[in-house]
């Protein structure tokens, strides 16, 4: 949560930054706010509300020409989202200015002491003790990065710290523990983020900071160290995606593009990494093999959608390999006492590799002694670089909050590593594996077919607008899609949405059903044992009213004469139709929330990566 820039070189500052904050924006934007040094004097701007707001703040009241800057955009935790609280916050003298994303955990005595002190606190932040703690410190410690390490040492919590000072005019100094920051390196000018994507169109050349270090940067040098000042040796990589990835190539929405992106995303991820025998060449896992013998339980920890893959996943590696799955809620999992060993694989799956909820998860298991297997998308963040070992997906960057190819290609990993389990160890699955990996295959052009859905799901949507409830049910690996579904309809479009497993309708959710309630029901191929048991429930909830949009395999009549809209799926094994079944639900909430009016994506009150707990 938050977007932090930093830029110092021979450009203009402001505009490096506002072109990085524009990129970063869906990290957060409660506020946005910029602070350059120029002439011995920082001088900031910052408003509440989309980054919009600053530029036009800006535009008539500019800043002064400067090739130092720093620039944020705030997704609220400490104190309301106005502009006394958009950071960067400035100590009293003026002369240091902070940003952060995190929260401070001991804010509340450091507040407390520095008020007790008669420092005069202008905002509700935690970040603002930051820059009363460095002016005091600075005293002592006149050096910016001595001071900013000092002040580092009495923090506890999550925090991305990023300074400036008015009397060091070519001179950012961050500091990093347990929240994303990159550095990108430039020639002649350097840039600081939390995110790749604020510089790409500048440098390709990125450097990830670790736990715990402090980076100095100037023009010309990086300088790393950790919170003692001791030099911390860097390791620099190129990122392989280029600054168009990250625009919205001629579609209205980032949200739009990330939907049609889905069969190339899942053509990505399985790229190289079936050969021709349908075996599954997994080259990067470092997972050894007698390892992968003896484990005999995989616990998967995730949020969000990220965790509903993870509820697909279970179906398969429980089916292909035997071995006992769970899926917990990453917030939920550490704080139960779960039980851990040396043979419990723990599977992290993270789109951004940064959700703090899901970092705290495995860190617990490791420490436990269990090995951690992230599933990311993002290079080099936190979660793999942590993890024992790591299956990158490669659907690219995903920039609406709404997460749609990252949801595909987490399946399709967590597909890709059970098979090769199953392979490794012999298991049931073994026959079978040809006929599945080529039906993996086949995939993305079947998600390519689903796509052309959109002109009827995008009419049931405008149908659908002034409902106050809609239920998603599914079975199996429906179930999960059904949940997908209604999360996406809440956090793009606002309405009440619940997913149910269908078997569960009599147990107490059919009493929800009332004259014309839109119900939404995922049925499985014909052939599956729960294709009729769906088919079912599909008529008990008609009879009781319901509208009913079923998704259906192509050819499967048994559902037409129960269905007031029908939705059809390419056909496709049972376990691979998450993969189809999914997209008509993303378009249907992005459609949705498109016509109610709505920023599709930057939905209300969220934030693409929830890096605090
Ligand atoms: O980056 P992650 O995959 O760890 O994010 C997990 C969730 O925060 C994320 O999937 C969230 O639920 C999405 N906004 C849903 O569309």
């Amino acid at each position: 949560m938050c977007g932090i820039v930093g830029y110092v070189g021979p450009g203009q500052a402001l505009d490096v930054v506002i072109e990085g904050l524009r990129r970063l924006e869906y990290r957060g934007y409660d506020s946005a706010g910029v602070a350059v040094v120029a002439d011995g004097a920082i001088t900031t701007r910052k408003k509440a509300g989309k980054l919009a707001n600053l530029e036009a703040e800006i535009a008539v009241d500019p800043l002064p020409a400067s090739h130092i800057g720093i620039g944020h955009t705030r997704w609220a935790t400490h104190g309301a989202p106005n502009d006394v609280n958009a950071h960067p916050h400035v100590s009293e003298d003026g002369t240091i200015a902070v940003i952060h994303n995190g929260i401070i955990e001991n804010f509340a005595p450091l507040r407390d002491k520095l008020i007790a002190q008669g420092v005069t606190l202008r905002s509700q932040t935690d970040t603002e003790i930051v820059a009363h703690l460095l002016a005091q410190q600075m005293i002592s410690t006149p050096d910016l990065g001595d001071a900013l390490r000092a002040v580092c040492q009495e923090l506890t919590g999550a925090f991305t710290l990023v300074v400036v000072h008015a009397s060091t005019p070519n001179k950012i100094v961050a500091a990093r523990r347990n929240s994303p920051l990159v550095v990108g390196r430039g020639v002649g000018e350097n840039f600081l983020a939390s995110d790749v994507a604020a510089f790409i169109s500048h440098t390709r050349n990125a450097i990830e900071l670790g736990q715990d270090q402090v980076v100095e940067m100037t023009p010309e040098a990086v300088v790393v160290t950790d919170f003692f000042g001791n030099p911390v040796e860097v390791k620099e990589y190129e990122v392989t995606w280029d600054a168009a990835a990250a625009e919205k190539g001629g579609y209205d929405l980032f949200m739009l593009k990330e939907i049609a992106e889905q069969p190339k995303a899942v053509a990505d991820t399985l790229l190289g990494r079936i050969d021709l025998e349908g075996r599954v060449t997994l080259d990067d896992l470092t997972l050894d093999l007698d390892y992968i013998k003896n484990i005999d339980k995989i616990i998967i920890t995730a949020c969000g959608t990220a965790y509903h893959s993870g509820m697909i996943a279970k179906y398969a590696i429980e089916h292909w390999t035997r071995i006992p799955c769970e899926v917990e809620l990453a917030s939920e999992f550490r704080y139960r006492d779960p039980i851990l060993t040396p043979t419990t694989l723990v599977i992290a799956i993270s789109q951004s590799g940064e959700t703090m909820d899901t970092l705290m998860a495995m860190r617990y298991a490791r420490e436990q002694g269990a090995k951690v297997l992230a599933i990311c998308n993002s290079n080099g963040s936190t979660i793999p670089r942590e993890s024992d070992a790591v299956i990158y997906t490669h659907a690219g960057p995903e920039i609406a909050v709404a997460s749609t190819k990252a949801f595909l290609t987490q399946i399709v990993a967590c597909y890709l590593f059970a098979m090769y389990l199953a392979q490794t160890r012999g298991t049931g699955y073994g026959e079978a594996a040809g006929e599945i990996a080529l039906e993996l295959g086949r995939m993305p052009s079947k998600i390519d077919l689903v796509l052309d859905t959109s002109g009827a799901v995008n009419a049931i949507a405008k149908k659908l607008i002034d409902k106050q409830s809609v239920l998603f049910l599914g079975r199996s690996v429906g179930f999960p899609v059904a949940l997908e579904g209604a999360l996406k309809l809440k956090e793009l479009a606002y309405m009440h949405a619940e997913g149910f497993a269908a078997g569960e309708l009599k147990h107490g959710p059919i009493a929800l059903i009332e004259e014309g309630i839109p119900v939404f029901v995922v049925v499985p191929p014909v052939e599956d044992e729960l294709h009729d048991k769906i088919v079912s429930n599909i008529q008990e909830v008609r009879a009781r009213g319901a509208m009913t949009i079923v998704l259906a395999e192509e050819g499967d009549e048994s559902i037409v004469e129960f269905s007031d809209h029908i939705i059809r799926l390419p056909k496709c094994p049972a376990l691979l139709q998450p993969l189809v079944s999914t997209v008509p639900l993303q378009m249907f909430s992005c459609e949705m929330a498109t016509v109610k009016g709505y920023d599709v994506d930057q939905p209300r009150n969220l934030a693409k990566s929830v890096t605090v707990e």
